[in-house]
């Protein structure tokens, strides 16, 4: 994949109906989702449990776009080499979840897929600065991970900037995670991210039966983004 930084919707499953994913996930795709990202969780690490190996191995026959799987788990570094397996074209794991980030990192590009860094709402931008030179995404969470729905925190667009200034022209996407609506995009997307992951704000109101409505509310967020309001 080559990099640029134009505008990625990633809708989070998390919001999707648990009992029809092959259907959500094309839904989500026929209307427009760049990414389709995949929130592991597992009730340690985070207060929910999501999703094993088999399951987004399952998820991956559908996915015909780039499946972007975010680890809320620790340890991490033993479900690595099977979340790789699974189909996973970028794992994200948290620099909170272990004492050895680096070698979670170094880890993952061994594997072959993409590698990113997750930070908790509380944890400072510096934090990943040392192991930006191994990683193609920072994650930012803009609320504590565990649960979608939730509401924006908006001192993570200081950080956003923050490290927007960090990677200067390095290859690495900032992405978003949690409270991404069309209020919260445009503040997100002005401070440097160019993923934005949405869950709650994407499947609201829609279903595989109603795509259409995945489709607007991707539309409504994207519009946003870029200061215009949608029609
Ligand atoms: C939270 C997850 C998010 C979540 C986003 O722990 O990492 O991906 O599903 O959901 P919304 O967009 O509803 O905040
Ligand atoms: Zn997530």
């Amino acid at each position: 994949m080559t990099f640029d930084r134009r505008l990625r919707i990633a809708p989070s499953i998390l919001s999707a109906d648990f009992a029809d994913f092959g259907r959500e996930i094309r839904a989500i795709e026929d209307q427009g989702a760049d990414w389709v990202h995949v929130d592991v969780m597992d009730g340690h690490f985070v207060p929910n449990l999501t999703f094993g190996p088999p399951a987004v191995k399952a998820f991956r026959k559908h996915v015909t776009t780039f499946m972007d799987v975010h680890l809320m788990i620790a340890p991490v570094d033993p479900f690595i080499e099977a979340y790789a397996e699974a189909g996973a074209d970028m794992i994200t794991a948290h620099v909170e979840a272990g004492p050895h980030i680096h070698r979670t990192l170094q880890a993952i590009r061994a594997t072959g897929r993409m590698a990113g860094v997750a930070l908790n709402p509380g944890t400072p931008a510096d934090s990943v600065e040392h192991v930006l030179d191994l990683c193609d995404m920072v994650l930012v969470m803009s609320v504590n991970p565990g649960f979608g729905g939730q509401k924006f925190i908006h001192s993570q667009v200081a950080k956003i900037e923050r490290l927007r200034a960090m990677i200067g022209d390095r290859p690495i996407h900032i992405q978003v995670d949690g409270g991404v609506d069309p209020a919260t995009a445009p503040l997100v997307v002005r401070a440097g991210a160019d993923v934005l992951v949405a869950g709650s704000a994407v499947f609201r109101g829609g279903s595989a039966d109603m795509p259409e409505v995945y489709g607007r509310n991707m539309q409504a967020i994207r519009e946003a983004a870029f200061g215009r309001v949608p029609a």
